[in-house]
């Protein structure tokens, strides 16, 4: 592998989680959502999963209302510092993690001084294990207060986020060289707002439109207040890109119809924040082929969660963004849920060779975290889905074990980051 040629010497090789999927014991609109539905999306599983490849072995968890509970998820609140060490263990230098807006601050305008220590001991923690801190602002869970006055469905609420980010900009930015602003609002105004199986469950195009603008709002204010206090930091946002071709090539419809969904889905966002990013950073999962209307998959493989797989589409959102928005670019997330790890290492394979590619190509790469470092709480699904490179027992006093897949990337990570010596 030419891997010294490729790689830059400080490339940042790391693990991604979030706060609500992993701490434990959060109080906000998703914990409130879940206790309201965990019945009702355990009744269901069979129509929504039932024929998804590991159903037999997932059946049992998925018809189980615990499974939709959060609770005191991984007990990352706690572990922390040893988690930490987990990353190491994986010969990583980089760590990817959410702060939890509802503990900052519980009531409008009350921050709680507990909860910013808390963090500031966290990223200090980061800082001495020599671990580079990516700190995301927001991923997607809001304090109860904020959704009950309407959330980011309205264009006045932002001065609450906006007073949130300048807290965080002033307090929690010590020791920290790159934030990430808001997580994929493209999912969470989708399933929020127009599938509805999100909190809080609506299904209105109208307040979708308005949450994915007033979110870019967002982004472009929390880089200004940043830049502002701390210009030396870099800010970027961290934004869902799926790669969408036409099945037919020569078909106009399945090639306006790839264009299009690229555009509303990621183009639009990327260049409306175009001036107020450091850098390029995006999760990858999704490759999809359009045909006509709709999208046509091939049926296999596809993940535990039914999502059709191939990694090596990574290499075509890398050189579009590069070629488009001519800047560093980070690889916030990218993982895949294989619960008996019989996958993950061919993704992370076909990555890296994809990345190395894209280098090679010219693009100005910097970094990549995996989702995830740990199993962790997956939303609407969720426990069952297993997207870490650590195994968690719940059951038996949280232990993390690594699957075999996070060994050999340790391995790789090790002989590239030794090239550089
Ligand atoms: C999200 C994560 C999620 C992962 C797997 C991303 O869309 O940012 O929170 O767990 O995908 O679905």
């Amino acid at each position: 592998m030419k891997a010294k040629q490729l790689f830059p010497k400080d490339f940042l090789w790391g693990a991604s989680t979030s706060s609500h999927q992993v701490e434990g014991g959060t109080d906000n609109q998703w914990s409130v959502w879940e206790l309201a539905h965990a019945a009702d999306s355990a009744k269901e599983a069979p129509r929504r999963l039932g024929w998804t490849p590991k159903w037999a072995a997932i059946r049992a968890a998925a018809r189980d209302p615990h499974n939709y509970v959060s609770n005191n998820a991984v007990e990352h609140l706690t572990r922390y510092k040893a988690d930490f060490e987990l990353v190491k263990d994986l010969h990583m230098n980089a760590f990817r993690f959410s702060l939890e807006w509802s503990r900052i601050e519980p009531e409008p305008g009350v921050f709680d001084i507990k909860a910013i220590t808390y963090y500031q001991e966290y990223i200090k923690e980061l800082n001495r294990q020599g671990l580079e801190p990516l700190l995301n602002i927001w991923h997607w869970t809001v304090p109860t207060w904020f959704e009950d006055m309407g959330g980011f469905v309205k264009k006045s609420n932002l001065k609450y986020f906006d007073e949130y980010v300048d807290v965080v900009a002033r307090e929690l930015l010590q020791g920290v060289n790159y934030v990430l602003t808001v997580n994929e609002i493209n999912n969470y105004a989708t399933f929020g707002y127009l599938v509805g199986n999100w909190p809080p469950g609506q299904h209105n195009p109208v307040s979708w439109l308005r949450v994915y603008r007033n979110l870019t709002q967002a982004h472009i204010n929390a880089y200004t207040i940043i830049k502002r206090r701390r210009p030396a930091t870099q800010v970027g946002a961290a934004h869902q890109i799926t790669v969408n071709t036409p099945l037919r090539v020569n078909n106009y419809v399945d090639r306006i119809m790839a264009k299009l969904s690229s555009y509303v889905w990621s183009g639009w966002f990327f260049n409306k924040i175009q001036k107020y990013q450091d850098f390029v950073g995006f999760n990858y999962y999704f490759k999809n082929y359009f045909h006509g209307f709709k999208i046509d998959n091939p049926t296999q493989p596809l993940n535990d969660m039914g999502w059709y797989m191939e990694p090596s589409g990574i290499y075509d959102a890398i050189m579009s963004a590069h070629r488009r928005y001519g800047k560093p670019i980070i690889i916030t997330e990218n993982g895949v849920a294989d619960q008996d790890d019989a996958y993950r290492k061919w993704w992370l394979s076909e990555t890296l060779v994809a990345m190395g590619k894209a280098l090679q190509d010219g693009a100005d790469l910097r970094g990549y975290l995996h989702w995830s470092l740990l199993d962790n709480f997956e939303w609407a699904e969720g426990w069952w889905p297993k997207f870490g490179l650590y195994k968690v027992d719940r059951e038996n006093n949280m232990q993390r074990t690594p699957r075999p897949s996070a060994t050999w990337l340790a391995s790789k990570i090790k002989h590239i980051r030794a090239l550089d010596k």
